[in-house]
């Protein structure tokens, strides 16, 4: 038998990879603001020199959340706010995901001429992103982790509508996605790191509900144990944040929050955190579940992320 995790060892990760969609984008100098740490859809390109000088941004508009995210929380590569040198990290954090990205431009357009899709993240990534990178990161102590799926599952549900049967159309996105990883995979990166689908359906103002939901992640779990499965050498962590953000729901005392049922309204205001009570949010973002319509806040990312830390060093060797 295999070791799911053969080659994975969290304690000597030196680097994270991203790519995905809001969730997980970062804000660069050098990005599209809102969107992105470096480039765009009109402007893949930029030299090694572009990307290692470039600064991750961490303030109140720097990411989809409102403060920081997973990815940043789980490296603590630009938590503080100012600029961070992903270089000058513990665990470096190297972020090619762009906000409002499905997996590709096969099923669902794109939200913007300027929407990087998964698949064009990758394209990115093998030209320009791994050929500067390959230089200052060692590729087995490098984990990639991808978080994708919110807009494909929320974009086919407006466009196709309710009698569709979407079991078939997410199986479609599923082999996209991983060939997808195929061609990172083939570039020399074998440590993998999933997060399926959050609960979309207990959102403010749901497109989807449980069972499309479920259907999703058991199609895209089934993919990535099938990957594991044709490629030993590799190691695919799966982490069920689907579970564990339903456990807070289901317990939100236990966590500090409060409300799970909207956001606050005046989640963007530039006065928010000082004066929250000015928005009829007494209590502040730190007690809510969702920042806005279709994100977390800050305070969920900063919840789960030790309980992922910890989880990934139990999948070590
Ligand atoms: C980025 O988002 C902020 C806050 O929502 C907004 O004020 C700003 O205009 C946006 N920037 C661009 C370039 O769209
Ligand atoms: C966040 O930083 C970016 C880039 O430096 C800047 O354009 C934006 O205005 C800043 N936002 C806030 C709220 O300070
Ligand atoms: C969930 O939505 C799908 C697609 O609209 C529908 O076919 C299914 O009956 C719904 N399931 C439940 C439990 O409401
Ligand atoms: C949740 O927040 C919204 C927006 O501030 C508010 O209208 C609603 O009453 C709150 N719900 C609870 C249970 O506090």
């Amino acid at each position: 038998m295999i070791l799911l995790s053969a080659l994975f060892n969290w304690r000597s990760t030196k680097a994270l990879v991203a790519f995905g969609d809001s969730y997980t984008y970062v804000q660069g100098v050098l990005g599209h603001q809102n969107y992105t740490y470096i480039g765009d859809n009109l402007n893949l390109a930029f030299t090694p020199q572009q990307l290692l000088s470039n600064r991750i941004v961490q303030n109140q508009t720097s990411t989809a959340e409102g403060g920081p995210n997973w990815v940043e929380y789980l490296t603590n590569c630009g938590v503080k706010p100012g600029l961070t040198d992903p270089r000058k990290c513990d665990v470096q954090l190297w972020d090619f995901a762009y906000a409002g990205s499905d997996v590709s431009e096969v099923l669902t357009p794109l939200h913007h001429d300027h929407t990087v899709s998964l698949a064009r993240q990758v394209e990115q990534f093998e030209d320009y992103g791994n050929p500067a990178l390959e230089h200052v990161l060692d590729k087995k102590e490098t984990l990639v982790a991808i978080w994708i799926g919110i807009n494909d599952i929320n974009d086919l549900a407006k466009l196709r509508g309710k009698n569709t049967a979407f079991a078939p159309l997410y199986e479609q996105v599923q082999t996209q996605l991983f060939q997808l990883v195929k061609q990172i995979y083939d570039l020399g990166y074998p440590n993998f790191l999933f997060m399926n689908l959050p609960p979309l359906d207990r959102g403010p103002s749901p497109s989807v509900n449980a069972s499309l939901v479920l259907t999703f992640n058991s199609i895209h779990s089934s993919h990535a144990t099938a990957f594991q499965a044709t490629h030993p050498d590799a190691a695919i962590l799966q982490f069920d944040v689907n579970a564990m953000l339903n456990g807070i729901l289901d317990h939100p005392g236990e966590y500090g929050i409060k409300n799970i049922t909207n956001f606050c309204p005046g989640y963007n205001q530039p006065d928010i955190r000082t004066d929250p009570a000015k928005y009829g949010c007494g209590e502040g973002l730190d007690t809510y579940f969702w920042y806005d319509s279709g994100h977390l806040t800050t305070r969920v990312h900063q919840i789960f992320v030790p309980i992922l830390r910890d989880w990934l060093s139990m999948q070590s060797v």
